[in-house]
């Protein structure tokens, strides 16, 4: 079957975007690379004066026998993948010579790389329309940021959920971009209220021209919306028009369903652990992408959570037509992602090869499924035993959250004169006290009103008194988190005065 072409989206582009012209420069770096043209053009210093050459890494080989955090000294020879990175040679297909990711140029990302995650994307997803293509960027909070440069002026509106990811609401929040709230439960955003906050927009208020989602291991909440409410948001995102960003750095931290009952849940286990590649790739969460027949989403993704931070490294998929204004908007800012990571990444996934990234995502789940029943089992454990203390063990991510009706608190009404932010803080400083560190759902909070406002009922939330508080239980070991939240369930017990 002939897939469509994605749609025309340049209606939505920034004031930036549509004055931006190419930059000449750029239009004949490919030239750089043509044996046949002696390249006076560019100010490229001479790669002999790169110091470095046979760059060296030692990654753990698939499958990963051992499990995915094995100290690598403790390993057996074959049990490890050798990477040398030459200067000019290329002795395995994937990899990228120095020569020539440390020079300028490239700014989509170097092909080797684009061509494994090619490969990755038409496994993971399903999309349905023909010109799709990625770049590399330098992470989602890069990513982010050229989304909103590529899309928003100053005075726009764009959508996210009621609680968000602080750094990237305070991104667009800084460019002048108004972050308008979508209610949100326990399954993520509710799409008959983010279509009936869209059916009754105040007319003469800016339209929203993205709605901003972290569909996979929300942050904060830790909830992952269900296949069905993501095709219902797809199609009010047809209906009114905007783009879907999904930033999805979570994606591959999903995790077996929490099983409370202990030998039940090893059970299950040991059967999850077995799984196939094909049982693995069904068992993920739809994407947003695998909705798009118009090339409307414009999908992050991150190698910060599932190979390391510091890598800086990650890439947008999205149409053709539209991925061309940030290639052009990068070649003006971060021009390309690091070449060295970009050399060390590709060298190291080409080696281990589609199957054995696989089997690296594969052993991230069991770790994280692990380190989640810890943080759940310890939370039942150790917070007091009260309707006032919610847990919703998350299925994927990093984060749990504690969710507390504030008006619980015995001195709610007289210390705190009804205010549940006003517990909050008092929660929040108390658990530092008890050497803890949880953070507020406060500090998420995606505020923003549009001019004209919104009507009132479209911010209403069903419970004013419900708080929350996120953790994670992906920073410390097994020990260090059951202390932590035992102190937090010490301090809880503490603060609503409840008899142990
Ligand atoms: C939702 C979300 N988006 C983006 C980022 C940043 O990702 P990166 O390291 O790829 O810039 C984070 C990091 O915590 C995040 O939680």
């Amino acid at each position: 079957m002939t897939l469509p072409l994605a749609k025309d989206f340049s209606h939505l582009f920034s004031d930036e975007t549509n004055a931006r012209k190419p930059s000449p420069l750029k239009t004949c770096i490919h030239l750089f690379q043509d044996p046949n043209i002696i390249f006076l053009g560019g100010g490229l210093p001479l790669s002999d004066y790169f110091p470095w050459d046979n760059v060296d890494a030692d990654t753990p080989a698939p499958p990963f026998t051992k499990g995915i955090g094995y100290p690598i000294t403790d390993l057996s020879t074959d049990s490890i993948s050798k990477l040398t990175i030459h200067k000019n040679d290329k002795p395995h297909e994937g990899d990228i010579p120095l020569a020539r990711s440390l020079q300028y140029g490239f700014s989509q990302g170097q092909p080797e790389l684009l061509d494994f995650l090619r490969e990755h994307t038409k496994l993971i997803h399903d999309i349905k329309y023909q010109d799709w293509d990625i770049i590399a960027t330098a992470g989602n909070t890069n990513a982010w940021e050229s989304t909103l440069r590529v899309f928003c002026n100053r005075g726009d509106v764009i959508l996210a959920e009621a609680h968000s990811f602080s750094s990237c609401l305070a991104a667009a929040q800084a460019q002048g971009i108004t972050t308008f709230p979508i209610p949100i439960d326990d399954n993520g955003i509710i799409p008959e209220k983010l279509e009936k906050i869209l059916d009754n927009w105040t007319p003469g208020a800016p339209k929203p021209k993205l709605l901003y989602t972290i569909p996979t291991g929300q942050n904060p909440t830790g909830t992952s919306l269900p296949a069905h409410r993501m095709e219902e948001i797809y199609r009010i995102a047809q209906k009114h028009d905007f783009l879907i960003v999904e930033d999805a750095p979570y994606y591959f931290l999903q995790m077996d369903k929490y099983v409370k009952d202990v030998n039940e849940r090893t059970a299950l286990r040991s059967q999850v652990k077995k799984q196939t590649h094909e049982e693995f790739l069904k068992a993920l969460d739809k994407t947003f992408l695998s909705c798009d027949n118009d090339g409307r989403v414009i999908r992050l993704d991150s190698f910060s959570k599932v190979l390391a931070p510091g890598t800086r490294l990650g890439w947008i998929t999205g149409c053709k037509s539209i991925l061309k204004s940030f290639v052009s908007l990068h070649e003006m800012t971060i021009q390309a992602p690091s070449g060295m990571i970009q050399s060390f990444v590709s060298g190291t996934l080409h080696r281990w090869g589609q199957n054995g990234y696989l089997d690296w995502l594969q052993g991230l789940r069991h770790e994280y499924t692990l380190k989640r029943d810890n943080a759940i089992d310890a939370l039942h454990e150790f917070l007091p035993k009260s309707d006032a203390f919610v847990i919703n063990p998350p299925i994927a991510g990093m984060f749990f959250t504690v969710n507390i009706d504030a008006s619980a608190h015995p001195e709610f009404k007289t210390k705190y004169e009804s205010d549940p932010a006003k517990v909050e803080n008092a929660i929040y400083e108390k658990v530092i006290q008890y050497g803890v560190l949880i953070v507020p759902g406060a500090w998420f909070i995606t505020e923003g009103e549009t001019n004209p406002p919104q009507p009132a009922e479209s911010k209403q939330v069903d419970n004013p008194n419900e708080i929350f508080f996120r953790g994670t239980y992906a920073a410390v070991s097994a020990e260090k988190l059951r202390e932590g939240l035992k102190r937090l369930g010490e301090c809880l017990y503490e603060e609503f005065q409840i008899a142990k």
